[in-house]
C-alpha cells in the first residue's frame, strides 16, 4: 500500500489549478481516499478569512496584515483538515499553500521573507507538501481567463499587470531552485496534456515509494 501524500498546486490567476486538482483527485482514488481543499480557506472559519482577503479594495491591507490573516487561516486549516486527513491516510490535494504567501506577500508586496519563514516555523512547524505543482501562465492570458469565469473574488486580480508579472517570475524562481519538490508546468496547453504531465510526476513519486 502506498502512503498517501500532501500535494499542493500553485500558480497565478487563471492558471487552471482547480481543474487539474479535480482531474488528479479522480485518478488518485485508485490509490486511496482523496480530499481536495484550498487556501485561503478549507474550513468554515478560514473561508471567513478568505472572504476578507479576496474581496474589496486592493490596497485595504498591507502585506504584513495579509500575511497574518493568511497564517491564521492556514493554522485553522492545518489543524482541522490537513493533518487529520493525512493522519487518516488520505491524499490531501490543496489549491495553494505556503508558497503563495512567499510569492504574493513576500515577492509581490515586499514582506520580509524571513518573517514569513519564521511564522511558518512557529505556526505550522514547517509543514510542507511532498510535491508542489506550479502552473505557469502569462498573466495577460491568465487574468483574462479568470475574469471570464464571472469571478467575484477580484481583489488580487485588480492588482497591476506588473504585480502579476512579479508573481510569475517569483514562482518560476522557486521552482527552478528546488526541482525535487517543485514541478513547473506550462499551463498554456490543453487540459489533457497538463493532466498527463501531472500524473507522470505523481506516479514517479508513487513508484519511488513502492
Ligand atoms: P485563488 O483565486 O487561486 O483561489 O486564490 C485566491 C487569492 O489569494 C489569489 O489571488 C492569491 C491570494 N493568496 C495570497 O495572496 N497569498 C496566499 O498565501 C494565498 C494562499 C492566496
Amino acid at each position: 500500500m502506498i502512503k498517501p501524500q500532501f500535494i499542493s498546486f500553485e500558480g497565478g490567476e487563471g492558471s487552471g489549478k482547480s481543474t487539474q486538482i479535480k482531474l488528479l483527485a479522480k485518478r488518485l482514488t485508485k490509490y486511496g481516499d482523496v480530499i481536495t481543499t484550498r487556501e485561503p480557506g478549507g474550513t468554515i472559519e478560514a473561508e471567513i478569512i478568505r472572504n476578507l482577503l479576496v474581496r474589496g479594495e486592493k490596497n485595504k491591507w498591507s502585506g504584513v496584515v495579509e500575511t497574518l490573516l493568511l497564517y491564521a487561516a492556514r493554522k485553522d486549516h492545518i489543524d482541522k483538515v490537513i493533518l487529520p486527513n493525512l493522519n487518516k491516510n488520505k491524499w490531501v490535494l490543496c489549491d495553494r499553500f505556503k508558497e503563495s504567501t512567499i510569492v504574493y506577500q513576500g515577492y509581490g508586496k515586499n514582506v520580509d521573507i524571513k518573517l514569513i519563514k519564521k511564522l511558518d516555523k512557529l505556526i505550522t512547524d514547517n509543514l510542507t507538501p511532498s510535491l508542489t505543482f506550479i502552473l505557469d501562465i502569462d498573466p495577460k492570458i491568465g487574468l483574462k481567463r479568470s475574469i471570464r469565469k464571472a469571478n467575484t473574488e477580484t481583489r488580487y486580480e485588480k492588482m497591476s499587470l506588473s504585480f502579476h508579472n512579479k508573481i510569475r517570475k517569483a514562482f518560476k524562481k522557486i521552482a527552478n531552485a528546488n526541482k525535487r519538490n517543485f514541478k513547473l508546468i506550462n499551463a498554456n496547453q490543453d487540459i489533457d496534456s497538463i493532466k498527463d504531465i501531472i500524473w507522470n510526476e505523481v506516479t514517479k513519486k508513487i513508484d519511488a515509494k513502492k
